[in-house]
This record gives C-alpha cells, structure tokens and sequence, in this order.
C-alpha cells in the first residue's frame, strides 16, 4: 500500500473514533444550521480537526480543502480534499449510514481516495492504477448490460430545492426500468457502495467537491464510469453525477437527458 493512502486512512480511523465516540449521545451535541438543511455538529468540526492535524504533521506543505475549515493554502499542487462527516443528517438521527471521505489530487488529478464507515468498520480505499479495495479484498462494479434488474443510488437535492421538479421528473422516468431506487444519504458511501458492486448506478444534482472527489476515484478504479450529465468530466465542478458501471452509466444520461433545465446542462 502507498505510504500516503496509509496516512490518508490513519487521519479517516481519528476521525472515525471521534465520530463513534458520540454517535449515541447525540442528545448532547451542539448542532448549527448552515443552511436550510443544512447542519452541522461539533463532531463534523472535531473529526475534520483530527484529518487536518494528521495531514499537517506528514505533508505540512500540502494544501487542504475541507467541508468545515475551508482552504488551508498550500503547495497546490498537492490538494487534500475531506469531508469529515458525510451523511450528517443520518448521523444526527442515529441512522447508521455515513462515512468520512478523504481524497488526494496532485495536479488536479485524483491519486488517494478513502472512505470510511466507521459505524460498519467499512474501508474503501483506491490509488490511481492500483484498483479499488474493501477492507484490502479488491472490489469491482457489477457488469449488467442495461436498467433490467439494477438497483440505482441517487439523493434527493434537498438543499437545491429549485433542482426538484426537473429531479423528480429524471426519477420518474429511471423508476419503471429499473428494480430499485435507493437514497441512503451519503453521497461518498453511495459511490463507494456502486465500486463494491453493492448498487449498478448513481446520480444525484449538484453535489459538493467534497461529497465526491474520493468516491470518484473509487468507482473509476473499480472499473466504474463517472461523468457529469453531458457525461464529461466536470462533475467536480458542477456537482452534477452520473456513474455506473459503462451500460448504466450510458442508460442514466440517456434517459435524464431530456429533463435536464438549462441550469442543469452542464
Ligand atoms: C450530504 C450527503 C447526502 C447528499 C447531500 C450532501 P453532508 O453531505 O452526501 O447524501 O445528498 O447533498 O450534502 O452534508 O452530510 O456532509
Ligand atoms: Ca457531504
Ligand atoms: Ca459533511
């Protein structure tokens, strides 16, 4: 394993004991809203404290992007990119799906991902060119040929309210092809889970850097396609993602493509 993967898992097993350490007091925590549904806790903070620390003290000079501190400017062309707590929302309610992500990109190009269950003591790791891993036993997408007999990923864009109509409208025209939709509520577990072979496809309206940039390259060295929904690679940039295994990955754009608002064609 690369030195640096095994630092990026170090920094997400803290986090992941923080995480645990409180998730059935949650009665006590101090939770804030950032925005409408939006919310954060001291948990997300001390476990994004906790990734930040590890990261500084073995690469002081990288940059780090995180959901809670913002940037901390570096050398950019080594960019840390976490999510601490992804699936706050479950968190705060108990139900156990959530996870923290942790990415590396050097030169704008992902190179370490994890992303850790700590709750199902899950580990999904990838480094470019060295595949897709699950607790170390290697994972892959599943191979089916089209919609028959998938079951689909996506998230609801509840803090993007103004996506719902042209959502819904997407959702309505997957639903009837495929054998199940699922919206468990961590976007990097769902990509994770898609990489394991555990779901067929993916997608869900403007997403944060944050949500997907490990799951991104977990998925791609599972074999797996991620693309946003004209199918390019903007998907870090727009939030907007489509991924599957080549077939339904093709199948999702294809039958979301007439839905798309102009906001959405990007
Ligand atoms: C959220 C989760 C969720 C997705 C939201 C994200 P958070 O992240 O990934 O699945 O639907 O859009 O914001 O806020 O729990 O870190
Ligand atoms: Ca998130
Ligand atoms: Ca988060």
């Amino acid at each position: 394993m690369h030195p640096t993967l095994n630092i990026a898992i170090k920094a997400a097993r803290k986090a992941g004991d923080i995480i645990l350490r409180y998730h059935n007091q949650i009665d006590l925590l101090t939770i804030e809203n950032k925005a409408a549904n939006d919310f954060v806790s001291e948990v997300d903070k001390a476990a994004e404290d906790a990734i930040i620390d590890e990261l500084k003290y073995a690469f002081p000079d990288h940059s780090i992007l995180g959901e809670e501190n913002g940037e901390i400017l570096g050398d950019d062309r080594f960019q840390w990119i976490i999510d601490p707590l992804d699936g706050t929302t479950n968190y705060l309610h108990g139900f156990p799906q959530y996870s923290v992500s942790i990415a590396l990109y050097i030169d704008n190009e992902a190179r370490h991902a994890v992303v850790y269950d700590p709750f199902k003591e899950e580990l999904f790791t990838a480094s470019k060119g060295d595949g897709a891993y699950l607790n170390e036993q290697r994972i892959r997408m599943t191979s089916t040929r089209g919609f028959e007999n998938t079951l689909i990923g996506t998230g609801f864009p509840f803090k993007a309210p103004q996506h719902l109509d042209a959502y819904l409208d997407m959702f309505k025209a997957i639903h009837p092809q495929v054998s199940g939709i699922r919206r468990a509520g961590s976007a990097a577990l769902d990509l994770a889970w898609l990489a394991a072979g555990r779901m067929d496809g993916f997608w869900e309206i403007e997403l944060n850097i944050w949500d997907i940039a490990a799951g991104a390259l977990i998925v791609k060295e599972a074999g797996g396609y991620i693309g946003d929904f004209s199918g390019r690679d903007k998907y870090l940039e727009t939030g907007n993602v489509v991924a599957g295994n080549e077939a339904v990955f093709k199948a999702i754009l294809k039958t979301i493509h007439p839905h798309l608002t102009a906001d959405l064609q990007r």
